[in-house]
C-alpha cells in the first residue's frame, strides 16, 4: 500500500501539497502580463493553491494590471475597489496588485488602498512565493524595487496546451515620448539562449507546438549580453536565436512580437523566409505616417524606412501578414498629419492594426507638453481610423477565399461546439467543423488543412480537407 502511494506521488507530486487556499488571477493589459500571470498561476499552485471557481470565492485575489493609456488604469482601480470592500467582511482575504499599475504607483497604492497586502512590479513576478509569505504575519508588502529578473523555477499555468508565450527579453530601453513602458518594466534583460532553449524544449515534450517568443521591442534581444557586450560580436542577435531554437523536435511554428522598425534587419527578414517554422506574420507598429510626428515621437525612423521594410518582406514571402499598432491625435497632429497615417494603411494594406487615441502619460515627455489634443477630435480620428481599419482587414482577407491554409487546432470554437478554432500561419483565427467531410476528426494540436470560403475582417471559416 505504502509502495503503490509512494508510486503514485513521485507521478503526481502535486498531491504532496495541501491545499493552501483558492486563487484568482484577473489579467490586463498586453501578451507580456499575460505570460507573466501564467507563471505567477504556476508559483501559487506549486505552493498548494488551486484555481477558485469564481472570483468571488477566491481566498486571494491578484490582478495584474496594465497602465498604457489612463484608461487602463483607471478600469484596475473600479475592480479593486470591489474586493477592497469585500475584504472587511473576509479579513483573510488577500489581496495583491501585480503589473504596470503595481510598478507605477508603488507605495501610493496602500495610501488608496489601504487594503492591499502585497504591491509587486513587473521584476519581480519570479519572486512571488518570497513576497506572499513575508505578508503571512500581516505586514503589507511593496515591492518595486529594480530588481534582476530571475530564472523561473516553477512551471507555468499555461491557458493553452498547443501555443506558449516565451519570454526572451524584458523591459525596454527605447525612449518614445508617449510611452510608460519603460519606466514600469526597466532596463532591458535579455535572457540566455540556452535557458530559452531548455524551456522550449520543456514545452515540446508536454506537446506543445506553437511558441511566441515574446519582447517589448524583441529587436533588442540580446544587445545586453555579455558576449556581445565584451567583444561586439553579434551572435546573440534575434535572428541567432531563432537559428538556435528552430530545429527543437515538436514544435511546429515559431512567431515573435514585438518588432521595432528603427532595428529590423535585413538579416531577420531573410531567416524567417528561410526557417520554415518561423510563421510568416509580422507585427510591426509603426504609430504615425508622418516624418515630423515620428520625430516628437522618438521612433528612429522615417515612414519610408517602413515601408521599405514591408516591401522586403512581401518580396521575399508575398502571403506573409502584417499588423501594427497606431496612435492617432499624438500632441500636434494636424488633420494633414493625421491623414498620412490613414494613407499608409491604405497604401500598404494591413491584416489588423490596434489603433488607439493618444493617452497623457506619468513620467513621459509629451504629456508635459502644451499642444495636447481635444477630446473631440480624438474621439472623432479613433472613428475614422477604425471605420478604415476594419475595411482594409476585410479586403485583405479576401485573398484567402478559396485558397487551402494550415491551421494549427487550438480548441473548440467557444460560440459553437461543432466547430474547431485555430490560427494559419498568417495568424488568422479560423473555425471549420470537427468532422471532416471525409470522416476525420480533429483535435487541439493537429496541424489541418482548411479550404477557406467565408471570410470575415478578423475571422474566416472553412472545411478541412480529410
Ligand atoms: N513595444 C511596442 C508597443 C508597446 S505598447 C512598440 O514599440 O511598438 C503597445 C501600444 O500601445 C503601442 O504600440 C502604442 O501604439 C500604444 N500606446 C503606448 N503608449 C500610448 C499612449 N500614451 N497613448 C496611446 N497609445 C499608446
Ligand atoms: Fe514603449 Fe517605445 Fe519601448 Fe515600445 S519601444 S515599449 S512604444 S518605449
Ligand atoms: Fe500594459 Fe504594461 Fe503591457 S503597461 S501594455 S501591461 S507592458
Amino acid at each position: 500500500m505504502l509502495n503503490q502511494l509512494s508510486e503514485e506521488l513521485k507521478i503526481n507530486p502535486a498531491k504532496t501539497r495541501p491545499n493552501i487556499g483558492s486563487y484568482w488571477i484577473t489579467t490586463f493589459g498586453c501578451q507580456m502580463n499575460k505570460a507573466d500571470s501564467e507563471r505567477m498561476a504556476g508559483t501559487l499552485e506549486s505552493m498548494g493553491y488551486q484555481k477558485a471557481e469564481a472570483e468571488l470565492e477566491a481566498d486571494l485575489i491578484l490582478y495584474n494590471t496594465c497602465t498604457i493609456r489612463d484608461n487602463a488604469e483607471q478600469k484596475v482601480y473600479s475592480y479593486l475597489g470591489r474586493q477592497a470592500k469585500r475584504k472587511h467582511n473576509s479579513p483573510h482575504l488577500k489581496l495583491v496588485i501585480a503589473g504596470c499599475v503595481a510598478q507605477q504607483e508603488g507605495e501610493a497604492l496602500l495610501r488608496r488602498i489601504p487594503e492591499l497586502d502585497l504591491v509587486m512590479g513587473p521584476q519581480h513576478i519570479n519572486r512571488l512565493e518570497t513576497l506572499l509569505n513575508q505578508i503571512d504575519n500581516g505586514q503589507q508588502v511593496v515591492a518595486t524595487d529594480e530588481n534582476y529578473i530571475l530564472e523561473d523555477l516553477t512551471t507555468a499555468r499555461r491557458d493553452s496546451k498547443v501555443c506558449a508565450w516565451v519570454n526572451v527579453i524584458y523591459g525596454c530601453n527605447e525612449r518614445c515620448t508617449y510611452c510608460v513602458v519603460p519606466s514600469v518594466r526597466g532596463k532591458e534583460q535579455s535572457r540566455l539562449p540556452e535557458a530559452i532553449h531548455l524551456e522550449i524544449e520543456r514545452l515540446a515534450s508536454l506537446g506543445f507546438k506553437e511558441i511566441t517568443l515574446l519582447g517589448q521591442n524583441i529587436d533588442a534581444y540580446g544587445r545586453d549580453l555579455p558576449g556581445i557586450k565584451a567583444t561586439g560580436r553579434r551572435e546573440n542577435t534575434l535572428t541567432d536565436l531563432l537559428h538556435y531554437i528552430h530545429d527543437i523536435e515538436g514544435i511546429e511554428r515559431i512567431r515573435f512580437a514585438t518588432s521595432h522598425p528603427r532595428y529590423f534587419t535585413n538579416r531577420l527578414i531573410k531567416a524567417c523566409a528561410e526557417l520554415p517554422k518561423v510563421c510568416e506574420h509580422f507585427h510591426i507598429p509603426f504609430q504615425s505616417g508622418d516624418n515630423e510626428i515620428l520625430k516628437s515621437m522618438g521612433r528612429g525612423y522615417t515612414i519610408e524606412k517602413y515601408k521599405r521594410i514591408i516591401s522586403q518582406i512581401r518580396d521575399l514571402m508575398p502571403k506573409a501578414s502584417i499588423s501594427a499598432d497606431v496612435i492617432v491625435a499624438f500632441p500636434g497632429e494636424t488633420r494633414s498629419q493625421y491623414q498620412s497615417t490613414l494613407s499608409v494603411i491604405k497604401e500598404l494594406g494591413f491584416d489588423q492594426v490596434n489603433t488607439a487615441a493618444y493617452s497623457p502619460r506619468p513620467n513621459t515627455p509629451a504629456a508635459k507638453w502644451g499642444n495636447q489634443i481635444s477630446e473631440e477630435i480624438k474621439v472623432e480620428r479613433l472613428r475614422e481610423l477604425n471605420n478604415l481599419v476594419e475595411l482594409t482587414a476585410k479586403r485583405m482577407n479576401e485573398r484567402y477565399k478559396n485558397e487551402i491554409h494550415e491551421v494549427l487546432v487550438e480548441g473548440l470554437n467557444p460560440k459553437d461546439q461543432t466547430q474547431l478554432m485555430g490560427r494559419t500561419r498568417t495568424n488568422r483565427l479560423t473555425f471549420f467543423p470537427v468532422q471532416g467531410p471525409k470522416g476525420c476528426f480533429y483535435k487541439p494540436g493537429d496541424l489541418v488543412n482548411v479550404y477557406i470560403e467565408t471570410v470575415r475582417p478578423f475571422s474566416l471559416s472553412g472545411t478541412s480537407l480529410k
